[in-house]
Formats: structure tokens, sequence, C-alpha cells
């Protein structure tokens, strides 16, 4: 079951979050994983919007008036391909409308296929490419997608 994340979550979303990002190509990408700190930081700020399920995912995003930003999601190997990246996004598109978000952007790495086919199908689009984004220096798409309010 997805829970909205609050700081006291920090720790769980850093376990998840260091299962994902601290081998392979994610990792080589980000240098090294988001520890404990930096959550229980992010989740404070306002607008925070955190989400995590206890089969190994989470989002973390926020809300900065008319535009969200997904700042991380990550679901560990054992849980994948079965709707929770999906489901976890969907959440925080409709929880950032009813915040009154109107846009969501993100950065994608241009190899992460996974990443990228799983946000096309949520609705986003390709509006820009930032160089030299991550720590190796790979570079990332730039996405948004449009949020419609809840009636
Ligand atoms: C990206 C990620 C969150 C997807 O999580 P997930 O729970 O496996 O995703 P879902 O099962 O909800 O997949 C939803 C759709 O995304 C696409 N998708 C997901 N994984 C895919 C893959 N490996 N290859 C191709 N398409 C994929 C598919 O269209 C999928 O729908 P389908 O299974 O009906 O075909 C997960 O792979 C992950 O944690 N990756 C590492 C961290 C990362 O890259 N985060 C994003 C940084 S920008």
């Amino acid at each position: 079951m997805i829970l909205r994340a609050c700081p006291a979550d920090a720790a769980a979303m850093a376990a998840i979050h260091a299962q994902v990002f601290a081998a392979g190509a994610e990792a080589a990408a980000w240098g090294r994983p988001w520890g404990e700190d930096s959550f229980a930081i992010q989740l404070g700020l306002p607008g925070a919007l955190g989400f995590i399920d206890s089969s190994g995912g989470m989002l973390l995003a926020r809300v900065l008036g008319p535009e969200a930003e997904l700042l991380t999601i990550a679901v560990i190997p054992e849980a994948r391909r079965r709707g929770l990246g999906a489901a976890l996004l969907s959440l925080a598109m409709s929880e950032a409308a009813s915040a009154g978000a109107e846009r969501i952007v993100l950065e994608v790495g241009t190899t992460n296929e996974a990443a990228f086919a799983l946000y096309k199908k949520a609705g986003f689009a390709l509006v820009g490419l930032r160089r030299a984004y991550y720590a190796d220096r790979s570079d990332a798409l730039l996405l948004a997608a449009r949020l419609l309010r809840q009636a």
C-alpha cells in the first residue's frame, strides 16, 4: 500500500534509494545514493510530496506554485514491472494537481529506457536537454506533463 511520507520516513526512503542507486548505471550517474539526512530535509520543505510503499518503492516530488518537480522515483529490482512505479507517479501527479500545480517537470538520463518509457506512458513529453547534468557528466532529458485538476 502506498502511503504519504513524512520526515519520519526518511530512513525507509533512503534504504530504498540505496538499494536502487548503489550499483549499476543509476549509481554511475548519481555518484552515490541520497542519505537519510537528505530525505529528512527535503520531506520537511514547503510543498514536499513524498510517497512510500513497503514492497520497495518511493517517490519524492515538490510542488512550487503552478509547477511541480519530480525529484526521484525508485522501485527495488525485485518489485519492478508490477505497476508500482506507475502507481507512485500517478498518485504524485494527482496530488500535485490537487495542490495547485498545472505542470510537472523531471530530468531523466538519456540512456534510462525504463524510466523514459514509464514517463512517456504517463503523458510526459520531451521539452529540453540538460547537458552534463549528472555526477558523471552524462546528459539528462527534461520532460514535462500537464496536470489536470480533479473536478
Ligand atoms: C523506472 C522505475 C521506477 C519503474 O518502476 P516499475 O515499478 O518497474 O514500473 P511499472 O511496473 O509501473 O511500469 C510502468 C510502465 O513503464 C514502462 N517500463 C517500466 N520498466 C520498463 C523497462 N524495464 N523497459 C521498458 N519499459 C518499462 C512500461 O511501459 C510499463 O508498463 P508495462 O509493464 O505495462 O509494460 C524502476 O525501473 C526503477 O526504479 N529504476 C531505477 C531508478 C530510476 O531510474 N529512477 C528514475 C530516475 S529519473
